[in-house]
C-alpha cells in the first residue's frame, strides 16, 4: 500500500511539474523502444534494419520534427495501417499517455545518435584541424595537451565533447599563445574524430555513448548558469540566442559542435558577465545536449479560430457535438486535456471506431496537417477548460 502511494504521489509531482512547464519530455528517450517493440509497432517497421518490413523503416525516414509533425504524419497513415491490422489479423494497440509520450520521445531520438564516425577521416581530422600541433597519438604530435592515447575514456563523442569543453578556456589560451586560429568542427568531424581516437588508444573498455536525461539536461542548463545569457522561450532579449528559435533539430554531435564553435564567443561574453566557464562531469554533458536537442520537439502554439474552422471543416462536428447527442462525445466533457501527447493518445485509441463509422457514411478519415493538428489542440484545450 505504502510503496503504491509514493509511487501515486510522485506521478501526480511528474505530472504537475510537467503541467507547469508545458513542455513534456521523456526521462529516458530510449524508453519508447519497449513500448515500440510492446506495442509491434516492430512487426511492420524496421529501426535501423532490424524489424518488420510491412511499414517503412522508421529510422530512414525524416520524422523528426515536433510532436505535432509526428502526429500528423502518424495519423494520415492511419487507414493505411488500419487495413494491414486486418489484413495481418493484428489487434490494434491501444496507448497510454505515458505510453505515446515514451513512444513519440523514441521516435523523435532516433535522428539524435547520428551517423558513425569514420576512422580514417579522423586521422585526417587531428592534422587538418591542428590538434597534433599539441597533441600526440602514441606519442607522435605535440605535448602542450595530453597524448590521445590515453583519452580512452574518451571513446564516445560525447565524453570527448565533454573532455574539450572542459578544457576550453586553457585551450584557447593555448591557441591564442601560439597564434593558432581556434578549430570549428562539424557534427560529423566530431563523430569522425571520436572514432579514431576509439580506435588509436589502447584500452579496451567499451563505454556507450549514455543517451542523456533531458529532464536532468533543463536543470544543468540552470545551474550552470546558460539561462543568464540564453533563453529558450519568451521574448526579452538576452546576450546569447534563444536557442528554441535555432535548428537544433540535430544529431547529437551537431548540437555539440553549434556550442563548440561558439565557444570564443562565448567565453569573450561570460568574461564580461563575470561568469566562469562552465565545466562538466559524469553525465551532464549528455543530459544537457539531449535537452538542447528536445527544444524541437515541442510544438509552436496554434491557433484557436483556426482550430474551430478545422474542426467544423474536417467534418469533427458531425459526429462531436456541443452538449452531445453526436454519434461520439462532447469533445468538451475529455478529462485532464493538458498536453498535445494526451490529444494524440485521445485519437489514436479512437481512431478505428471512428474510421468504422465513416466508412458506413462513404467517408474517409480526415488528413490533417501539422498546423491543424496544433490549431485543433488549441481549439480542444481551450474547449475543455472551460
Ligand atoms: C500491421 C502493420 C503495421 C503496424 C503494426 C504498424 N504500422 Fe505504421 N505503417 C504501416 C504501413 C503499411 C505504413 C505505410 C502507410 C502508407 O504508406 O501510407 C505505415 C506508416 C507509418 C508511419 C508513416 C511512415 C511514412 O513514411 O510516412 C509511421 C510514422 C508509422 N507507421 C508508425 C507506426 C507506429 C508508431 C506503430 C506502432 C504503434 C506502427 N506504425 C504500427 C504498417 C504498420
Ligand atoms: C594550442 C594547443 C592545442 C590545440 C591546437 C588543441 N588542444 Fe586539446 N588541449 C590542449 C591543452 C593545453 C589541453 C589540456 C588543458 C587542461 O589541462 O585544462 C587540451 C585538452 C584536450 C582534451 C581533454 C584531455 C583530457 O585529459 O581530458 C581533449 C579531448 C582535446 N584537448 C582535444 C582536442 C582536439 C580534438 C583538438 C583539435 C580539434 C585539440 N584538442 C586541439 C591544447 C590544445
Ligand atoms: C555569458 C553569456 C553566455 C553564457 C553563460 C552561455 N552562453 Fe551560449 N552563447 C552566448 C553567445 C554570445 C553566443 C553566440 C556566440 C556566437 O555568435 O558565436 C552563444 C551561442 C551558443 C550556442 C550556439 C547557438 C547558435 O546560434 O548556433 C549554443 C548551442 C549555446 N550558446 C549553448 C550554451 C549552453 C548550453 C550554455 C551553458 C553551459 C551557454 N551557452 C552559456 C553567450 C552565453
Ligand atoms: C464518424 C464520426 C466521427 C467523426 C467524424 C470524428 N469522430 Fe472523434 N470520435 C467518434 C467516436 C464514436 C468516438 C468515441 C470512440 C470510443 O469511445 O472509442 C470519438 C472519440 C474522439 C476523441 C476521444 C474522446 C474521449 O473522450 O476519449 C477525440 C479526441 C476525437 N474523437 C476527436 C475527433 C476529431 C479531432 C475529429 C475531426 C478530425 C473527429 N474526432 C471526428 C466519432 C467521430
Amino acid at each position: 500500500m505504502k510503496i503504491r502511494r509514493v509511487i501515486i504521489a510522485s506521478f501526480v509531482l511528474i505530472i504537475s511539474i510537467l503541467w507547469a512547464q508545458q513542455i513534456e519530455l521523456p526521462k529516458n528517450p530510449l524508453q519508447g523502444q519497449i513500448v515500440f517493440e510492446e506495442k509491434q509497432c516492430i512487426e511492420c517497421h524496421a529501426i535501423g534494419g532490424y524489424g518488420g518490413t510491412e511499414g517503412p523503416d522508421l529510422s530512414q525516414e525524416l520524422y523528426f520534427g515536433s510532436v505535432l509533425e509526428l502526429a500528423s504524419i502518424i495519423w494520415n497513415h492511419t487507414p493505411q495501417m488500419n487495413r494491414k491490422f486486418r489484413q495481418l489479423r493484428m489487434d490494434r494497440p491501444q496507448f497510454t499517455q505515458e505510453e505515446m509520450l515514451d513512444l513519440f520521445g523514441f521516435l523523435y531520438y532516433l535522428r539524435y545518435l547520428g551517423e558513425p564516425g569514420s576512422v580514417a577521416k579522423g586521422k585526417k581530422l587531428l592534422e587538418a584541424k591542428g590538434c597534433k600541433v599539441c597533441h600526440a597519438v602514441a606519442g607522435k604530435g605535440g605535448t602542450v595537451g595530453p597524448d590521445f592515447e590515453q583519452l580512452q575514456q574518451y571513446d564516445s563523442p560525447l565524453y570527448l565533447v565533454q573532455a574539450m569543453w572542459n578544457h576550453g578556456e586553457t585551450m584557447q589560451e593555448e591557441l591564442k599563445k601560439s597564434g593558432m586560429t581556434f578549430p570549428t568542427l562539424t557534427g560529423q568531424d566530431i563523430s569522425d574524430i571520436a572514432a579514431y581516437i576509439r580506435q588509436a588508444t589502447t584500452g579496451n573498455v567499451v563505454i556507450r555513448m549514455a543517451p542523456g536525461d533531458p529532464t536532468e539536461g533543463k536543470t544543468i542548463f540552470r545551474d550552470k548558469q546558460c539561462e543568464n545569457c540564453h533563453l529558450v522561450e519568451g521574448k526579452v532579449k538576452k546576450v546569447g540566442p534563444n536557442l528554441s528559435r535555432i535548428e537544433l533539430k540535430k544529431g547529437v554531435t551537431e548540437v555539440a559542435s553549434l556550442m563548440w564553435n561558439h565557444g570564443p564567443k562565448m567565453l569573450e561574453s561570460m568574461k564580461k558577465e563575470s561568469i566562469e566557464w562552465p565545466h562538466f562531469k559524469t553525465n551532464e554533458m549528455a543530459d544537457l545536449i539531449a535537452y538542447l536537442y528536445f527544444l524541437g520537439f515541442e510544438d509552436k502554439p496554434g491557433d484557436e479560430a483556426d482550430g474551430e474552422r478545422t474542426f467544423t471543416a474536417k467534418g469533427c462536428t458531425d459526429c462531436h457535438k456541443k452538449g452531445g447527442g453526436g454519434r461520439g462525445p462532447d469533445l468538451a466533457s475529455i478529462k485532464r486535456f493538458d498536453s498535445p501527447i494526451r490529444m494524440i493518445q485521445l485519437m489514436w485509441n479512437h481512431a478505428s471506431e471512428m474510421e468504422d463509422l465513416l466508412i458506413t457514411q462513404n467517408k474517409e478519415l480526415p488528413q490533417l496537417s501539422t498546423k491543424e493538428m496544433r490549431d485543433l489542440y488549441a481549439y480542444l484545450r481551450k474547449m475543455t477548460q472551460k
